[in-house]
């Protein structure tokens, strides 16, 4: 049976070496994208996955897109909560705006979905929900009060999902990654990446794959006693 797996922010980063990876190991994947209509189309076209637009923000666009992709595919399996912006500035700077627009997209989203998904998965008796959370919602970070209390509150919500899911087949777990290689680094001054490198154990960035191996495993049939966890892929920056 292929298992029908959507990725939010699936199109770019972390979530499309996640998507790559479901991919590969046999699920059909449907990757969800907010803005960059050019990226997500040369991304479907360089894989054959499926790309959907919609904001993860918007509770009726996350409803209306899974019940559509249901309709289309058939029951959703697998949901990996991906989709995440940064708007960093520290607290002296940072406006209203720049708080609400990543609790909204980062931590809103995942309930938003989530919402969207669990029912029919519980009905099913089999679930997967995978929510990235971040080394930075763990230990905190200068510049991120609105990022770290966004990806804080996803480990928060796994936990608590993961008690009502259990009885039902239904697992949540975190990935928590460090810094990895991806676009959303490109706006740390220079100075600051290499204070955050030297705070690195192994003394390098992640690479996007290797946090999509963490989620692959924990969206599989071999990781079905495992719900409510952490698993943070970070290089050893954080350790507790
Ligand atoms: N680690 C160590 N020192 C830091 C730091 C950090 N993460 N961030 C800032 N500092 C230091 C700066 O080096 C600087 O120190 P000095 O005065 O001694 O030079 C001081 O704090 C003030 O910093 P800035 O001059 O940069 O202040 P600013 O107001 O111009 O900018 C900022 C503030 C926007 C927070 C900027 O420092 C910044 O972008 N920092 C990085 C924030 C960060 O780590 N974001 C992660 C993005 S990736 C992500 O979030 C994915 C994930 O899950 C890990």
């Amino acid at each position: 049976m292929t298992r029908i797996a959507v990725v939010t922010g699936g199109t770019r980063g972390i979530g499309e070496a996640i998507s790559l990876k479901l991919k590969e190991k046999g699920r059909h994947v449907i990757a969800n994208y907010g803005g960059n209509d050019e990226a997500a189309r040369a991304f479907s076209a360089r894989t054959g996955i499926d790309v959907r637009k919609w904001d993860v923000g918007d509770h009726q666009a996350c409803l209306d897109a899974c019940a559509e992709i249901e309709g289309q595919f058939g029951p959703i399996d697998i949901l990996v909560n991906n989709a995440g912006i940064t708007r960093d500035a520290t607290i002296m700077k940072m406006t209203f705006e720049q708080w609400d627009e990543v609790i909204r997209i980062d931590l809103t989203g995942c309930f938003n979905m989530a919402k969207a998904c669990f029912p029919n998965m519980r009905t099913r008796s089999w679930g997967r929900i995978v929510n990235v959370g971040s080394v930075n919602g763990q230990g905190g970070q200068i510049g991120q009060v609105n990022y770290a209390a966004a990806k804080s509150g996803i480990h928060g919500f796994t936990k608590s999902l993961a008690m009502e899911g259990a009885r039902f087949g239904v697992t949540a777990n975190a990935i928590a990654p460090g810094y990895i290689a991806t676009e959303m680094l490109s706006t740390i001054p220079d100075n600051v990446m290499e204070k955050i490198v030297a705070q690195i154990p192994v003394g390098r960035l992640g690479q996007p794959e290797e946090i999509a191996r963490g989620v692959e495993f924990l969206t599989s049939d071999n990781a079905s006693f495992i719900t409510g966890s952490t698993l943070s892929i970070n290089g050893g920056q954080h350790m507790y």
